[in-house]
């Protein structure tokens, strides 16, 4: 898998200086932002409100991300990253759902039908269709280009619990844009991060046999050759 930290391979990143995955692990445990979940009219949002501390909270996390040299960054002005969620949660999932910034701290988001990966990973009902819809997902976002890397567009923090999969409809989507990538990478560097990030989940609680299957299932289905070849010596 291509990798921009020097070529190394998947293995040798497994516990890296410089890892998005162990770093958005370590910001999730943060919890920046409150999550709650309320019917409106006749539909069912999950409301996102970014805490009083948050923003401190954030440039401390990013001080870390750069003295670490992690390429991503989170974004800790309020107003910045209410139109960052509300603007990419339109732009992938916009054909049927719709995100709304509420108020100076809160943005508003139709809840997304079905159950996240990560949770499907935990109870054991994680599927090859799931691996399959996700890496078709991850596909279709990184082809939107976005005015604000001047190319393809990428997630940042790539993680399962980001993934939300429709059993009925057999579609994923993907949440959660608080976080993003340096915008001077470039962009097949910025999608081989999503890709690691994700994969990175699923070999930290799935056994070997298992891992090598569904990973092969999410890549076959993202299917981007430039991004996923192996780029180390
Ligand atoms: N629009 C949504 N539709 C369905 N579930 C959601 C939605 N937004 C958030 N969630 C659920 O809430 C969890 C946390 O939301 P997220 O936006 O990822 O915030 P955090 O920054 O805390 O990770 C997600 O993993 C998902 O299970
Ligand atoms: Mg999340």
């Amino acid at each position: 898998m291509f990798d921009f930290r020097n070529g190394k391979p998947l293995k040798v990143l497994l516990i890296p200086k410089g890892l998005s995955h162990a770093a958005t692990s370590f910001v999730e445990s943060l919890k920046i932002n409150s999550i709650s979940e309320k019917a409106r009219r006749n539909r069912r949002v999950v409301i996102k409100r970014r805490n009083v501390y948050g923003v401190r909270a954030a440039d401390l996390i990013n001080f870390y991300f750069r003295a670490a040299a992690i390429p991503i960054r989170y974004l800790s002005e309020v107003r910045e990253w209410r139109r960052w969620e509300a603007r990419c949660f339109q732009m992938l999932n916009g054909d049927r759902f719709r995100a709304k910034v509420r108020d100076s701290r809160t943005v508003t988001l139709d809840k997304l039908p079905g159950e996240n990966l990560w949770d499907h990973m935990n109870r054991g009902t994680l599927t090859p269709r799931m691996l399959k819809a996700a890496g078709s997902e991850y596909r279709r976002a990184h082809h939107f280009k976005d005015e604000e890397f001047g190319s393809g567009w990428s997630h940042g923090d790539a993680s399962m619990t980001n993934v939300i999969y429709n059993e009925k409809t057999g579609r994923a989507r993907l949440i959660d844009f608080e976080i993003r990538h340096e915008k001077s990478l470039p962009a097949t560097a910025r999608h081989a991060d999503d890709l690691l990030v994700f994969l990175l989940d699923l070999v930290s609680r799935v056994s070997s046999r298992q891992w090598i299957r569904f990973a092969i299932c999410f890549l076959r289905a993202y299917g981007d050759a430039a991004v996923i070849r192996p780029t180390w010596p």
